[in-house]
């Protein structure tokens, strides 16, 4: 466990979701020009952010009662419909222009249990879910894209060391009740 890790938990997309996204970053780069794009492998989301340590096997401990702690919302869909930027277009990601609720509770609920676990989490206010696509870019691509749809049914916590992405764990999302809002057909 030598050198700088850092820490993270993040919705973590499947194969052909990742694919996908991994397309638009290289259609988007191949539009602007310049830049770098995020490897496939590495394609995610991040729920909150630890930050990096030298020793991680406490934190790890803490980061991981927090996430079994808290009260799960359900599993949700995720459209994945707008390209955004920080840094001045410096850097391009993929983001939705309507946060499921579900996405904002857990982001939320997993804040306050790893504070309660005494850790301490940084992040932008408000909360900007996406999906980092390109980086150190001269010009951006912002706007509505077709939307690729995300069926969320899980969290990771992910441990970023020498380049490399290892999930340390992963917590399910508890099945949407789909007897909730269902209608009976209409009895002729
Ligand atoms: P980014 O995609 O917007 O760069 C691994 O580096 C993950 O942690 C990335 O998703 C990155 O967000 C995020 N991250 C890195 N530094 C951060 C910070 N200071 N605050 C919040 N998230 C951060």
């Amino acid at each position: 466990m030598a050198g700088i890790h850092r820490l993270f938990f993040a919705l973590w997309p499947g194969d052909a979701l990742r694919s996908t996204i991994a397309d638009v970053a290289r259609d988007m780069l191949s539009s602007i020009g310049r830049g770098r794009t995020t490897r496939a492998d590495r394609l995610h989301m991040t729920l909150q952010f630890l930050g990096d340590f030298r020793a991680p096997a406490d934190v790890v401990e803490r980061a991981m009662a927090a996430a079994g702690s808290i009260e799960p919302p359900t599993s949700f869909d995720l459209a994945l419909d707008q390209l955004g930027s920080f840094g001045g277009g410096r850097v391009a990601w993929l983001g939705t222009s309507a946060p499921p609720a579900e996405l904002v509770e857990l982001h939320r609920r997993l804040g306050r249990a790893l504070e309660a676990c005494g850790l301490r989490t940084e992040h932008a206010d408000p909360f900007v879910p996406h999906v980092t696509l390109a980086r150190n870019l001269r010009e951006t691509a912002e706007g509505a894209v077709p939307a690729l749809h995300w069926q969320v049914r899980g969290f990771v916590l992910v441990d970023s060391t020498a380049g490399e992405y290892r999930i340390l764990g992963h917590w399910p999302l508890p099945a949407r009740d789909v007897s909730r809002g269902y209608r009976s057909p209409a009895v002729r």
